[in-house]
């Protein structure tokens, strides 16, 4: 290898390193959470589909697991991180449990 793909290489590797830094810096926004899920999931049910006796979701995972299943019914094409927002507001405002863990 030569001295230059070593400069070449150690460059995007480095960049690499700060990249990924900066997208696990993200922090997951309730308010935006809010926004996009009232924007997108409230013409079919408000709060009585989380606080129903019977919900499905018990765990923060589950109510991601549900908010990835409806973002991508309705083909929003939501990233990690809306989905992660609208997760973390859907947890913590209708839901029992707490906040959602960060995405593994
Ligand atoms: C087309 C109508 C419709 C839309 C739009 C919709 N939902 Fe739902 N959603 C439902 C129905 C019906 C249920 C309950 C049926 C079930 O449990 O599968 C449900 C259940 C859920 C649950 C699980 C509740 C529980 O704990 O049992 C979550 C979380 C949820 N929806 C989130 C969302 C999010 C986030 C959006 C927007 C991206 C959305 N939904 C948009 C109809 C809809």
């Amino acid at each position: 290898m030569s001295d230059s793909t070593r400069v070449v290489l150690a460059g995007a590797a480095t960049a690499l390193v700060v990249l990924s830094g900066v997208v696990f810096a993200q922090v997951e926004n309730p308010q935006r959470g809010r926004l996009l899920y009232e924007n997108h999931c409230t013409g079919c049910h408000d709060s009585v589909a989380h606080t129903r006796a019977s919900h499905k979701a018990t765990n923060t995972q589950e109510v991601r697991a549900q908010v990835a299943r409806w973002a991508s019914e309705l083909k929003l094409h939501w990233s990690t991180q809306e989905i992660g927002d609208v997760s973390r507001y859907v947890a913590g405002h209708f839901y029992d449990f707490g906040a959602v863990p960060a995405e593994k």
